[in-house]
Protein backbone atom coordinates (compact mmCIF):
# COMPACT_ATOMS: atom_id res chain seq x y z
CA UNK A 1 0.00 0.00 0.00
CA UNK A 2 1.07 3.49 0.27
CA UNK A 3 4.78 3.88 1.15
CA UNK A 4 3.72 6.59 3.56
CA UNK A 5 1.84 4.29 6.17
CA UNK A 6 5.18 1.84 7.18
CA UNK A 7 6.62 5.02 9.15
CA UNK A 8 3.05 4.89 11.00
CA UNK A 9 3.36 3.29 14.57
CA UNK A 10 0.29 1.99 15.23
CA UNK A 11 -1.01 1.02 18.98
CA UNK A 12 -3.79 -1.60 19.32
CA UNK A 13 -7.13 -0.06 19.77
CA UNK A 14 -9.27 -1.23 23.12
CA UNK A 15 -11.98 -3.72 23.97
CA UNK A 16 -14.98 -2.60 21.78
CA UNK A 17 -18.01 -2.36 24.00
CA UNK A 18 -20.66 -0.19 22.06
CA UNK A 19 -22.71 -3.72 22.72
CA UNK A 20 -22.07 -3.26 26.33
CA UNK A 21 -22.60 0.16 26.71
CA UNK A 22 -25.66 0.14 24.35
CA UNK A 23 -27.36 -2.72 26.53
CA UNK A 24 -26.55 -1.29 29.89
CA UNK A 25 -27.76 2.48 28.53
CA UNK A 26 -30.88 1.54 27.52
CA UNK A 27 -32.04 -0.66 29.99
CA UNK A 28 -31.74 1.85 32.35
CA UNK A 29 -34.11 4.63 33.55
CA UNK A 30 -33.33 7.49 32.46
CA UNK A 31 -32.25 5.67 29.52
CA UNK A 32 -28.56 7.38 28.14
CA UNK A 33 -25.43 6.62 25.54
CA UNK A 34 -22.16 8.10 25.67
CA UNK A 35 -21.53 10.50 22.95
CA UNK A 36 -18.02 9.39 22.38
CA UNK A 37 -20.14 6.53 20.15
CA UNK A 38 -20.91 9.27 17.80
CA UNK A 39 -17.81 8.93 16.01
CA UNK A 40 -17.39 6.33 13.92
CA UNK A 41 -16.56 6.66 10.16
CA UNK A 42 -19.78 7.70 9.21
CA UNK A 43 -20.58 10.14 12.55
CA UNK A 44 -16.74 11.57 12.14
CA UNK A 45 -17.89 12.59 8.39
CA UNK A 46 -21.65 13.90 9.66
CA UNK A 47 -19.41 16.32 12.46
CA UNK A 48 -17.43 17.22 9.88
CA UNK A 49 -20.45 18.77 8.18
CA UNK A 50 -21.67 19.92 11.56
CA UNK A 51 -18.44 22.08 11.72
CA UNK A 52 -19.46 23.56 8.10
CA UNK A 53 -22.69 24.94 9.50
CA UNK A 54 -23.08 28.67 9.10
CA UNK A 55 -25.24 28.01 12.76
CA UNK A 56 -22.06 26.46 14.24
CA UNK A 57 -19.84 29.15 14.93
CA UNK A 58 -17.64 27.03 16.99
CA UNK A 59 -15.05 25.75 14.16
CA UNK A 60 -15.00 28.75 12.14
CA UNK A 61 -13.81 30.90 15.30
CA UNK A 62 -11.63 28.28 16.71
CA UNK A 63 -10.10 28.29 13.91
CA UNK A 64 -9.40 31.90 13.00
CA UNK A 65 -7.85 32.27 16.61
CA UNK A 66 -5.20 29.66 15.91
CA UNK A 67 -4.36 31.60 11.79
CA UNK A 68 -4.34 35.30 14.19
CA UNK A 69 -2.02 33.84 16.70
CA UNK A 70 -0.46 30.86 15.58
CA UNK A 71 2.98 32.95 15.55
CA UNK A 72 2.65 33.60 19.33
CA UNK A 73 1.19 29.89 19.95
CA UNK A 74 4.26 28.31 18.23
CA UNK A 75 6.97 30.44 21.11
CA UNK A 76 4.96 29.42 23.80
CA UNK A 77 4.90 25.92 22.40
CA UNK A 78 8.99 26.03 21.89
CA UNK A 79 10.77 24.27 19.15
CA UNK A 80 11.07 20.73 18.64
CA UNK A 81 8.19 19.49 20.24
CA UNK A 82 5.48 16.49 19.84
CA UNK A 83 2.14 17.84 19.60
CA UNK A 84 -0.08 14.85 21.07
CA UNK A 85 -4.24 15.65 19.63
CA UNK A 86 -6.81 14.52 22.03
CA UNK A 87 -9.96 13.34 19.46
CA UNK A 88 -7.77 14.31 16.49
CA UNK A 89 -10.72 14.09 13.94
CA UNK A 90 -10.15 15.39 10.46
CA UNK A 91 -6.43 16.72 11.71
CA UNK A 92 -7.22 19.79 9.97
CA UNK A 93 -6.49 22.34 12.83
CA UNK A 94 -3.23 21.04 13.68
CA UNK A 95 -1.89 21.89 10.40
CA UNK A 96 -2.28 25.50 11.24
CA UNK A 97 0.10 24.93 14.10
CA UNK A 98 2.56 22.39 11.80
CA UNK A 99 2.76 25.50 9.50
CA UNK A 100 3.56 27.91 12.58
CA UNK A 101 5.76 25.64 14.62
CA UNK A 102 8.62 23.55 14.76
CA UNK A 103 6.93 20.36 15.17
CA UNK A 104 8.97 16.97 15.82
CA UNK A 105 6.15 15.01 16.12
CA UNK A 106 2.38 14.67 15.69
CA UNK A 107 0.49 11.88 17.83
CA UNK A 108 -3.26 12.15 17.01
CA UNK A 109 -5.29 10.01 18.81
CA UNK A 110 -8.40 9.04 18.30
CA UNK A 111 -11.57 6.76 19.37
CA UNK A 112 -12.38 5.92 15.24
CA UNK A 113 -9.74 4.07 14.24
CA UNK A 114 -10.91 3.50 10.67
CA UNK A 115 -11.25 7.31 10.28
CA UNK A 116 -8.23 7.89 11.44
CA UNK A 117 -6.62 5.69 8.63
CA UNK A 118 -8.53 7.69 5.75
CA UNK A 119 -7.24 10.62 7.42
CA UNK A 120 -3.40 10.44 8.33
CA UNK A 121 -2.45 9.34 5.01
CA UNK A 122 -3.45 12.87 3.70
CA UNK A 123 -1.34 14.12 6.51
CA UNK A 124 1.55 12.15 5.88
CA UNK A 125 1.71 13.04 2.50
CA UNK A 126 1.66 16.64 2.94
CA UNK A 127 3.90 16.82 5.58
CA UNK A 128 7.08 14.03 4.76
CA UNK A 129 9.18 15.01 6.98
CA UNK A 130 7.27 14.88 10.41
CA UNK A 131 7.44 12.07 12.56
CA UNK A 132 3.63 10.72 12.45
CA UNK A 133 2.53 8.43 15.45
CA UNK A 134 -1.32 7.94 15.19
CA UNK A 135 -3.33 6.26 18.61
CA UNK A 136 -6.37 4.63 18.29
CA UNK A 137 -7.75 4.86 21.66
CA UNK A 138 -9.94 6.80 24.34
CA UNK A 139 -8.61 9.68 25.56
CA UNK A 140 -11.16 8.98 28.60
CA UNK A 141 -9.90 6.15 29.71
CA UNK A 142 -6.53 5.90 31.58
CA UNK A 143 -3.82 6.26 28.83
CA UNK A 144 0.23 5.65 28.97
CA UNK A 145 1.81 7.19 25.82
CA UNK A 146 5.29 7.26 25.94
CA UNK A 147 7.57 9.81 24.83
CA UNK A 148 8.96 9.50 21.48
CA UNK A 149 13.02 8.55 21.40
CA UNK A 150 14.86 11.71 22.14
CA UNK A 151 11.87 12.77 24.41
CA UNK A 152 10.95 16.44 22.77
CA UNK A 153 8.95 18.45 24.58
CA UNK A 154 5.22 17.52 24.41
CA UNK A 155 2.22 20.22 24.09
CA UNK A 156 -0.98 18.46 24.30
CA UNK A 157 -3.81 20.04 21.53
CA UNK A 158 -7.45 19.66 22.78
CA UNK A 159 -9.54 21.61 20.66
CA UNK A 160 -13.45 21.94 19.77
CA UNK A 161 -14.20 22.44 23.19
CA UNK A 162 -14.37 18.26 23.35
CA UNK A 163 -13.92 19.48 27.04
CA UNK A 164 -17.61 20.62 27.17
CA UNK A 165 -18.70 17.40 26.79
CA UNK A 166 -17.34 16.39 30.60
CA UNK A 167 -19.40 17.40 33.41
CA UNK A 168 -17.33 19.81 35.35
CA UNK A 169 -15.68 17.43 37.89
CA UNK A 170 -15.30 14.46 35.49
CA UNK A 171 -13.83 17.45 33.04
CA UNK A 172 -11.40 18.50 35.80
CA UNK A 173 -10.15 14.87 36.67
CA UNK A 174 -9.36 14.33 32.52
CA UNK A 175 -7.41 17.81 32.28
CA UNK A 176 -5.86 16.05 35.28
CA UNK A 177 -4.57 13.17 33.82
CA UNK A 178 -3.55 15.00 30.54
CA UNK A 179 -1.02 17.19 32.55
CA UNK A 180 0.14 13.81 33.53
CA UNK A 181 0.91 12.93 30.25
CA UNK A 182 2.01 16.60 29.54
CA UNK A 183 5.40 16.97 31.86
CA UNK A 184 7.24 20.05 31.58
CA UNK A 185 4.97 21.05 28.33
CA UNK A 186 1.41 22.47 28.25
CA UNK A 187 -1.89 22.28 26.82
CA UNK A 188 -3.41 24.26 23.96
CA UNK A 189 -7.52 23.77 24.90
CA UNK A 190 -10.32 25.43 22.85
CA UNK A 191 -13.41 25.82 25.01
CA UNK A 192 -16.81 27.33 24.09
CA UNK A 193 -18.38 30.74 26.04
CA UNK A 194 -21.03 30.69 27.83
CA UNK A 195 -23.68 33.29 25.67
CA UNK A 196 -27.11 34.18 24.40
CA UNK A 197 -28.91 30.75 24.53
CA UNK A 198 -30.53 32.01 21.17
CA UNK A 199 -26.93 31.36 19.44
CA UNK A 200 -26.36 28.36 21.21
CA UNK A 201 -29.70 27.11 20.42
CA UNK A 202 -29.14 27.65 17.10
CA UNK A 203 -25.65 26.12 17.00
CA UNK A 204 -27.15 22.71 18.31
CA UNK A 205 -30.42 23.06 16.12
CA UNK A 206 -29.19 23.72 12.83
CA UNK A 207 -31.78 24.17 9.58
CA UNK A 208 -30.17 21.60 7.16
CA UNK A 209 -31.00 18.82 10.45
CA UNK A 210 -27.42 17.64 10.11
CA UNK A 211 -27.18 18.04 13.91
CA UNK A 212 -30.36 15.86 14.27
CA UNK A 213 -28.55 13.38 11.58
CA UNK A 214 -25.39 12.94 13.84
CA UNK A 215 -27.42 12.47 16.68
CA UNK A 216 -29.38 9.67 15.13
CA UNK A 217 -26.27 7.88 13.91
CA UNK A 218 -25.79 6.13 17.20
CA UNK A 219 -29.06 4.19 16.20
CA UNK A 220 -28.41 4.05 12.90
CA UNK A 221 -24.56 2.82 13.94
CA UNK A 222 -25.98 0.14 16.62
CA UNK A 223 -28.24 -1.17 13.10
CA UNK A 224 -25.21 -1.61 10.75
CA UNK A 225 -22.92 -2.67 13.48
CA UNK A 226 -24.85 -4.90 15.85
CA UNK A 227 -28.09 -5.75 13.44
CA UNK A 228 -30.20 -3.88 15.75
CA UNK A 229 -33.59 -2.74 14.35
CA UNK A 230 -34.45 1.06 15.20
CA UNK A 231 -36.71 2.95 13.47
CA UNK A 232 -34.42 5.96 12.97
CA UNK A 233 -37.60 7.98 11.87
CA UNK A 234 -39.19 7.08 15.29
CA UNK A 235 -37.02 9.28 17.04
CA UNK A 236 -36.76 12.87 17.74
CA UNK A 237 -33.77 15.03 17.63
CA UNK A 238 -34.18 17.37 20.77
CA UNK A 239 -31.38 19.50 22.04
CA UNK A 240 -32.79 22.35 24.60
CA UNK A 241 -29.91 24.66 26.47
CA UNK A 242 -29.74 24.15 30.24
CA UNK A 243 -29.52 28.14 31.34
CA UNK A 244 -28.73 26.52 35.25
CA UNK A 245 -26.10 24.40 34.03
CA UNK A 246 -24.74 26.30 31.31
CA UNK A 247 -24.88 23.53 28.87
CA UNK A 248 -26.58 22.02 25.70
CA UNK A 249 -28.42 18.87 26.93
CA UNK A 250 -28.86 16.17 23.85
CA UNK A 251 -31.39 13.84 23.46
CA UNK A 252 -33.03 11.45 21.66
CA UNK A 253 -37.27 10.92 22.21
CA UNK A 254 -39.31 8.27 21.23
CA UNK A 255 -42.35 10.01 19.34
CA UNK A 256 -44.52 6.66 20.55
CA UNK A 257 -44.72 3.52 22.70
CA UNK A 258 -41.97 1.68 20.71
CA UNK A 259 -39.59 -1.43 21.08
CA UNK A 260 -36.22 -2.34 19.47
CA UNK A 261 -34.11 -5.44 19.59
CA UNK A 262 -30.76 -5.53 19.86
CA UNK A 263 -28.73 -8.67 19.88
CA UNK A 264 -31.84 -10.81 20.82
CA UNK A 265 -32.52 -8.06 23.56
CA UNK A 266 -35.74 -5.79 23.46
CA UNK A 267 -35.97 -2.49 24.36
CA UNK A 268 -38.99 -0.54 25.31
CA UNK A 269 -39.61 2.87 24.97
CA UNK A 270 -43.00 4.69 26.29
CA UNK A 271 -44.05 7.57 24.21
CA UNK A 272 -41.84 10.33 25.01
CA UNK A 273 -39.58 8.50 26.65
CA UNK A 274 -35.98 10.24 25.88
CA UNK A 275 -32.18 8.68 25.66
CA UNK A 276 -29.63 11.77 26.80
CA UNK A 277 -27.43 11.26 23.75
CA UNK A 278 -24.68 14.68 24.67
CA UNK A 279 -23.75 17.31 26.85
CA UNK A 280 -21.70 20.22 26.04
CA UNK A 281 -20.56 22.55 28.62
CA UNK A 282 -19.82 26.15 28.45
CA UNK A 283 -18.05 27.94 30.47
CA UNK A 284 -16.37 31.78 31.09
CA UNK A 285 -12.96 32.30 30.93
CA UNK A 286 -12.77 32.53 34.35
CA UNK A 287 -14.45 29.63 35.58
CA UNK A 288 -12.45 27.65 32.85
CA UNK A 289 -9.08 29.01 34.17
CA UNK A 290 -10.24 28.38 37.83
CA UNK A 291 -11.08 24.93 37.31
CA UNK A 292 -7.57 24.11 34.60
CA UNK A 293 -5.81 25.68 37.76
CA UNK A 294 -7.78 23.27 40.49
CA UNK A 295 -6.53 20.47 38.32
CA UNK A 296 -2.98 21.59 38.34
CA UNK A 297 -1.90 23.52 35.38
CA UNK A 298 -0.82 27.78 35.23
CA UNK A 299 -3.58 29.11 32.91
CA UNK A 300 -0.86 31.54 30.99
CA UNK A 301 -1.79 33.07 27.83
CA UNK A 302 -6.24 33.08 26.72
CA UNK A 303 -6.97 34.31 23.32
CA UNK A 304 -10.68 35.28 22.30
CA UNK A 305 -12.28 36.58 19.34
CA UNK A 306 -14.75 39.89 19.42
CA UNK A 307 -18.09 38.82 19.99
CA UNK A 308 -16.50 36.61 22.94
CA UNK A 309 -18.01 33.22 21.55
CA UNK A 310 -14.96 30.99 21.74
CA UNK A 311 -11.68 30.84 24.01
CA UNK A 312 -8.30 29.25 23.42
CA UNK A 313 -6.32 28.78 26.28
CA UNK A 314 -2.63 27.60 26.77
CA UNK A 315 -2.12 26.07 29.64
CA UNK A 316 1.44 25.11 31.39
CA UNK A 317 2.04 21.90 32.86
C1 LIG B 1 -17.57 17.38 20.17
C2 LIG B 1 -17.65 19.22 21.57
C3 LIG B 1 -17.03 19.50 19.37
O1 LIG B 1 -20.40 19.66 21.78
O2 LIG B 1 -20.22 21.16 20.23
C4 LIG B 1 -21.72 19.25 17.81
C5 LIG B 1 -20.15 17.92 19.38
N1 LIG B 1 -22.63 17.85 19.15
N2 LIG B 1 -23.04 19.29 17.62
C6 LIG B 1 -20.04 20.04 20.66
C7 LIG B 1 -21.47 18.34 18.79
C8 LIG B 1 -23.59 18.43 18.42
C9 LIG B 1 -19.30 19.07 19.74
N3 LIG B 1 -17.92 18.77 20.23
Amino acid sequence: MDSSLARLHQTAPPEESFLDCLVRGLSKTPKDIPCKYFYDSQGSQLFEQICALPEYYQTRTETALLADHAGEIAQLMGDGIEILEFGAGALKKVRILLDAARVAAYSPLDISGDYLREVVVTLAADYPALILRPLIGDFTQGLEIPLLPGNPRRAGFFPGSTIGNFRPDAAMALLRRMRALLPGGGLLIGVDLVKDPARLHAAYNDAAGITALFNKNLLARANRELGADFDLSGFAHYAPYNALGHRIEMYLVSLRRQSASLMGQRIDFAAGEAIHTEDSHKYTIESFREMAARAGFRPRAVWTDPERLFSLHWLES
